[in-house]
């Protein structure tokens, strides 16, 4: 198969770039085609996505999924989804869309749902345990910030009676203030590392464990679990009560395995299995819908289109619900862990951009902050904003301020207004003496800024699961497309690697062979 810039499809999309893509202008897209935003918005399972407002036509949709398809996207996806061992570099299938399929609709059905079972159990028996008041994951990265992100979006769904908490960092400021809080014989700590090895969760473990014990905590066996791949070295550190998983689940893919058993204490055993039954129907989705109408695909291309054709280097996430707090953080491990490769799988240096930098903040609080960088600034930023119809509180006139502030926002992006427009608005006095052409100047706003907007009908675990999955699969799609193994990440192991060597410089103060720049902040800082 050609590399991604040797495709017909490529040459295309670049000479559709110049002639058309360059210079589209929304408003004008809009004014000439009343059909625009029914042609450009897509059902999918859960999710309603307005495309619409994106700086394409239906014919760079076409060259795009004609890429898709030089590229061999569905024949990836169905190489995933059979279980082949499509991340080459680790040897490993990659199969978490397994973990949400009913027993007998993908492989290794009956291990999944063994674990999945015993796992839901213990969640309920934890639910139903009124002397444990507090439950601790331990975990980073995958083992962290999925379960957390998730946690919190589905707070709705949480009990009252006990409060979850998540450590992560080896920042001793992260756990210590949290134990100060804690009541050693009614705390549960899960220890959550796909490894075992993790140097952040392990010296949490220890430092959980040495309190507990010091707190006059009896039982560890009872008060610490595990959710692993690596059963051994749960049982070395005297953990029994362990949730296994295989090395087929990503640890920024992971959180429908045992690394959900926080949010199955949080939400229940129905509500899991309503998550996963979410990410179900949008993996179904996926594997089963035509490209043209395939919204993860779909996304997945535009983020081709956006990176490598018009060059932007970032993208915005605004969710536009409180619960969605989190996602921006969990997104990042996913499509930047997982994209961000300059090398295709054959290790050729490409020659193209990959992975967009991804970020974000709750709407409306990101409007104070960013926004008008979004609106103003000289970089382009498509925005992506998250809008859930019904709340999970009875504020009614409250959410419906909060939705006009999203519809405003891509709106106001997309028209943007002319010197003239502001010249007649309304505005505070200038300073004396001040331009009011150059004021007006200061107050007119570009417009022609690209979002897309995915409305859900309510934040549920179900309506979660199909969201997160469609990301999962946008960011596979861009990544076949560009040839990347997306699975792998290589890329957090020299840093490892050179802080187990620093590390005890840091006590001895020994500066020998570093550089001079390390050396002279090795010194300041080592004790
Ligand atoms: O950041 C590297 C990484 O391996 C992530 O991919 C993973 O989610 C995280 O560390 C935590 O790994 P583990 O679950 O093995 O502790």
């Amino acid at each position: 198969m050609k590399p991604c810039e040797q495709t017909t499809a490529w040459a295309t999309l670049g000479g559709h770039f110049e002639a058309h893509g360059r210079e589209l202008d929304l408003r004008e897209a809009f004014a000439r085609d009343a059909g625009r935003c029914a042609a450009l918005s897509f059902e999918a399972p859960e999710i309603f996505a307005d495309l619409s407002k994106n700086l394409v036509d239906t014919a760079t949709l076409r060259f795009l999924l004609e890429l898709a398809r030089e590229r061999g996207v569905e024949a990836r996806r169905d190489a995933m989804l059979r279980g082949d061992v499509v991340n080459a570099t680790e040897g490993r299938a990659v199969l978490h869309t397994a973990l949400r399929a009913p027993p007998g609709a993908a492989p290794f059905g009956a291990e999944v749902h063994g674990v999945l079972d015993e796992m839901l159990a213990y969640a309920d028996s934890v639910r139903s345990d009124w002397a444990i008041t507090d439950i601790v994951n331990i975990g980073i990265g995958g083992s962290d910030l999925g379960p957390q992100m998730v946690v919190q979006a589905l707070g709705a769904y949480g009990h009252l009676g006990q409060r979850l908490h998540f450590v992560s960092n080896v920042d001793g400021h992260d756990l210590m203030p949290l134990l100060a809080r804690l009541e050693a014989n009614k705390t549960l700590f899960i220890v959550a590392s796909k490894t075992f090895t993790t140097q952040e969760t392990m010296t949490n473990a220890h430092a959980a464990r040495d309190w507990f014990l010091s707190q006059g905590g009896q039982h560890v066996e009872r008060h610490f679990v595990a959710t692993t791949t690596h059963i051994e070295a749960a049982a070395a550190f005297g953990i029994h009560t362990t949730f296994g998983f295989w090395d087929w689940v990503g640890g920024r893919y992971s959180l429908w395995s045992a690394i959900g058993l926080p949010i199955a204490i949080a939400v229940g055993a129905e509500n899991f299995r309503a998550l996963l039954a979410g990410a179900h129907a949008m993996d179904r989705h996926f594997a089963q819908t035509p490209l043209e109408r395939n919204l993860p695909v779909l996304l997945g291309l535009l983020d081709v289109w956006y990176r490598n054709f018009h060059g932007f280097a970032s993208r915005s996430v605004a969710p536009y619900h409180q619960g969605l707090a989190r996602l921006p953080a969990y997104l990042q491990q996913l499509e930047m862990e997982s994209n961000g490769k300059r090398v295709d799988e054959a290790g050729r240096a490409l020659p193209f951009a990959t992975s967009p930098v991804v970020w974000g903040e709750p709407g409306t609080n990101g409007q104070h902050a960013y926004f008008q960088m979004l609106h103003q600034g000289s970089d382009v930023i498509p925005v992506e904003f998250i809008a859930v119809k019904h709340p999970a509180h009875s504020q009614a006139e409250q959410h419906r301020k909060l939705l006009a502030n999203c519809l405003a926002q891509s709106r106001a992006l997309m028209l943007g207004q002319t010197a003239a427009q502001a010249a007649a608005q309304p505005a505070p006095t200038a300073a004396a003496g001040f331009d009011a052409a150059a004021l007006a100047q200061h107050r007119s706003f570009p417009g022609n800024r690209p979002s897309s907007t995915f409305v859900l009908d309510a934040l549920t675990p179900r309506s979660l699961g199909a969201l997160i999955a469609m990301y999962e699969h946008r960011v596979f799609t861009s990544g076949a497309v560009w040839g990347i193994n997306s699975f792998d990440q290589w890329g957090v192991e020299l840093g490892k690697a050179m802080c187990n060597a620093l590390l005890p410089r840091l006590k001895s103060g020994d500066t020998a062979g570093l550089d001079a720049s390390t050396a002279a902040l090795l010194q300041r800082l080592s004790s």
